[in-house]
Order: structure tokens, then C-alpha cells, then sequence
């Protein structure tokens, strides 16, 4: 099967998937993260073929609804690619950038090995900051039964992936426990410059929420 067809297949089969998901891990959420991917490689050495599939298998069994199975989205992604011919090179290579990518607390790190990791991990995170992340972070919010903002909750650093998974905290203090701190993370000069102003634009946000708040505006 040629790289264009098996890309086709993918690309239907997460669609059908994750159709209608409602915790901003959706089929447009990855749509959108495709999209950032291809665009950023195209400043990047890169193989595009494990980008892009990377990219789109990336949220089909993510860790944080699997009770914190960093395991269960690579295996799901590998059990996908086996129906389809594709080398296990690129298999492994597409399954080792979606075990280590995602976001799992302020103080636990999440390098890349590889730029092709690098390229996907910056498109996941671009999506999760400036006006989409604002979005899809009130839905997750909602999703997991948190509150807007509590004032008298100051936000918490989270150290390890099982004090992140286990954090209560409102949808505001998820700002600071996240997003807030993506831009100083991005590995590649694209992600960094489009991350500036999504970084720029959620500060605005904020000051105006605070605002609106004490009825100030
Ligand atoms: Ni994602």
C-alpha cells in the first residue's frame, strides 16, 4: 500500500473515532494538529510520512483516560498500522513519539529524541494555547467536572505524571499549571514564533476574566 493511501486510511478510521468527542480530544482537535505538523515540517529535515501519521494517531487512546497508561496509545496506534503495510521502522518510530509526547506536570520533563517527535509534540502543544487551548481547556474542564476559577486556590506545580493525573484544581489554575508554560517548551523556531502570540492573547484573556469578575468591566 502506497504512503498516500495509507495516510487516506488514517486519516477515516481516527475520524471515525474520536467523531463527536467532547473533551477537546476530538477529530478536529487532530485535524488541527495535522495541519500545525505539516506546517512546521515544512521548516524541518523531517520524514513527513511519520509526521503525519504520528500526528494523527497521536489521541486515539490518550494516557489521561486510560488512568494513566502511558502504553495504551502507542498500542492502540500499532494494533492499526499492523492492519495496513506499513514498515516497523515507521511503526515504531510513529508509536515511541506518542508514548513520550504529551504534557504530564509542570516539573516532569517530555523530551523528544527525534525531530520528527519534536515537529508533532510542538503541534499538539501550539493546539492547547492562544484561543483554540482556551476553548478546548474549559471543555476538558467541564469533561472532568472541575470548576471555572476558585479564587481561594492558588494553582499547583504538579512534579510527577501521577499528581498531574490526580490534580482537582479549577480550569483557571490549569493555565498556569500548563499552558502558560508551553511557549518556553516548543523545540521549534516556527512553533516558538506562533506560540508567542497564542502566549500573548491568553495573558489578555486572563486579565480581562479577573477583570469581569470583581465587575470591574
Ligand atoms: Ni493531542
Amino acid at each position: 500500500m502506497d504512503n498516500a493511501l495509507i495516510l487516506a486510511q488514517t486519516h477515516d478510521h481516527v475520524r471515525a473515532l474520536l467523531q463527536g468527542e467532547s473533551s477537546g480530544h476530538d477529530w478536529w482537535h487532530v485535524y488541527r494538529v495535522w495541519r500545525n505538523a505539516a506546517h512546521i515540517a515544512t521548516d524541518e529535515r523531517v520524514d513527513l510520512f511519520v509526521v503525519e501519521l504520528a500526528a494523527l494517531l497521536h489521541d486515539i487512546a490518550d494516557w489521561k483516560f486510560h488512568g494513566g497508561d502511558v502504553t495504551a496509545g502507542p498500542h492502540a496506534a500499532r494494533t492499526w498500522l499492523d492492519t495496513l503495510t506499513v514498515d516497523e521502522t515507521v511503526i515504531a518510530h510513529v508509536c515511541e513519539i506518542i508514548a513520550t509526547m504529551s504534557f504530564k506536570g509542570a516539573g516532569v520533563a517530555s523530551a523528544m529524541r527525534t525531530r520528527e517527535g519534536m515537529v508533532v509534540q510542538d503541534a499538539d502543544r501550539l493546539d492547547a494555547i492562544g484561543a483554540i487551548g482556551i476553548a478546548r481547556t474549559f471543555a476538558y474542564g467541564g469533561h472532568m467536572n472541575r470548576a471555572i476559577w476558585d479564587p481561594d486556590r492558588a494553582p499547583q506545580p504538579h512534579a510527577s505524571p501521577e499528581d498531574y493525573l490526580a490534580g482537582t484544581g479549577s480550569t483557571i489554575d490549569h493555565f498556569y499549571e500548563k499552558l502558560l508554560l508551553l511557549k518556553d517548551r516548543m523545540n521549534t523556531a516556527t512553533a516558538r514564533r506562533l506560540a508567542e502570540e497564542r502566549h500573548a492573547f491568553m495573558e489578555l484573556y486572563l486579565e480581562r476574566f479577573y477583570a469581569e469578575w470583581e465587575g470591574a468591566l
